[in-house]
């Protein structure tokens, strides 16, 4: 490519560069830093620092766990690290039904079906289910693959208002008689930490008469009782038609599911064309998933330690003057403000040993730049005072507090 050529695509191309650039000329470029090590608990080795890890989304700590690595090596010595191909034709194993049965038994479903990763899953279920004369009504701060899905579909797309039920009712009630009507939000806000509404989201779909999906990334392991997720949270019961998850979280392997009738998943399997045209998960990785679950099951502290640690740091947080926003989960967003008051906070963070990232437009819409912190299970309550006094101090030198 000639980057001095001057058309919308090196344009395009420069745009990114040249801020990128720019911040690291200021030591301000935190992204894809590369960690040396996972050296147990909530610490990581970065640049041959120790730092406590504040962006990690194992919210059970279950990366590393000596049962789910011993299920990987295993799998590996049985299966090898590929597979023959894609699942139709030659690539499908006996541990891809075992996770899938898992996963349905978790999720309180008839059957599971699963993909490669969990952005992957939301575009092509959703382009596999809806189509061209369809209606796909998506939460304004819905995951970017929920949106891409809902593009790539051709059905009519339209945004309700984040978490507002009457601009959702009202939206549904304005589409026309005799069409089908899919309504997709996330359990929790990737970048809010908020929760659905979802006792009303389901009840409007069945007023309405539409469809519902919940991608559950950031609600399974950390929602409910037993870690079943958002239902579970609310007591409610196979309200989801279409309960979408990731294996990349609270799960540390890789991969997408989804979980729902068995006409569904047969459908899904036979139809969705990131199932039918590319390779399925590796044998580690689906032994990793299915023992992740079920350690879920056998560890309940790890739901309560979780909880405890996420309400110890919000609250301080909140009473270090910060504003965290309408978080009430172990996403927990520190605004900042303008994109540069976030990078220089997390500067002042990392230098500290701090490992937290910076959240900023376009991501976000400016003006609302924030440090987003995850805390986890593996975080011990000491760790999480001093990362408190630790941004305290550097919002008191920045200036926001
Ligand atoms: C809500 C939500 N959905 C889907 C995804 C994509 O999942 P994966 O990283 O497994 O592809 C993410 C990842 O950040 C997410 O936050």
């Amino acid at each position: 490519m000639d980057f001095d050529h001057d058309d919308t695509v090196i344009r395009r191309i420069h745009a990114f560069t040249d801020r990128v650039s720019m911040l690291k000329e200021r030591d301000m470029y935190f992204y894809n830093q590369p960690i040396e090590e996972i050296l147990g608990g909530a610490k990581v080795r970065v640049g041959g620092r120790e730092m406590g890890m504040y962006a990690s989304y194992s919210y059970l700590g279950l990366l590393g766990h000596p049962r789910i690595n011993q299920a990987a090596k295993q799998a590996i010595d049985k299966f090898g690290t590929g597979t023959n191909g894609v699942r139709t034709l030659a690539g499908s194993l006996t541990i891809h039904e075992e996770l899938e049965e898992t996963i349905s038994q978790f999720k309180h479903t008839e059957a599971a079906v699963t993909f490669t990763s969990g952005y992957v899953t939301n575009l092509t279920v959703i382009s596999t289910l809806m189509g061209r004369g369809d209606y796909v009504l998506s939460d304004k701060l819905n995951h970017a693959s929920i949106a891409d899905g809902c593009l790539m579909s051709g059905a009519e797309f339209r945004r309700f208002k984040h978490n507002d039920m009457e601009d959702l009712d009202r939206r549904l009630e304005q589409l026309p008689g005799g069409v089908s009507k899919l309504v997709i939000t996330d359990a929790v806000f990737s970048m809010d930490g908020d929760l659905i509404d979802l006792p009303r989201v389901a009840e409007i779909c069945k007023k309405h008469g539409a469809y519902l999906m919940v991608d559950e990334a950031h609600s399974v392991g950390m929602l409910g009782k037993t870690g079943r997720g958002i239902e579970e949270h609310f007591g409610l019961e196979n309200v989801i038609d279409i309960k979408m998850g990731t294996l990349s979280k609270t799960i540390p392997s890789v991969g997408g599911y989804i979980a729902g009738q068995k006409d569904l998943i047969t459908y899904l399997r036979n139809a969705s064309r990131a199932y039918l045209f590319s390779a399925a998960i590796p044998p580690a990785q689906v032994a990793a998933a299915n023992e992740s679950f079920k350690v879920i099951l056998d560890e309940p502290w790890r739901i309560q330690k979780l909880r405890q640690n996420t309400d110890l740091f919000i609250n301080g947080i909140k009473s270090a003057g910060f504003d965290t926003m309408r978080t009430t989960t172990a996403i927990v967003p520190i605004l900042c403000g303008s994109d540069e008051q976030a990078f220089t906070m997390t500067r002042a963070a990392q230098r500290n040993d701090v490992f937290v990232l910076p959240v900023v437009s376009p991501a976000v819409p400016e003006g609302v730049a924030r440090l987003r912190a995850t805390i986890t299970t593996a975080h011990e309550p000491d760790e999480i005072e001093r990362a408190m006094d630790v941004l305290a101090s550097a919002g008191k030198e920045i200036g926001i507090l």
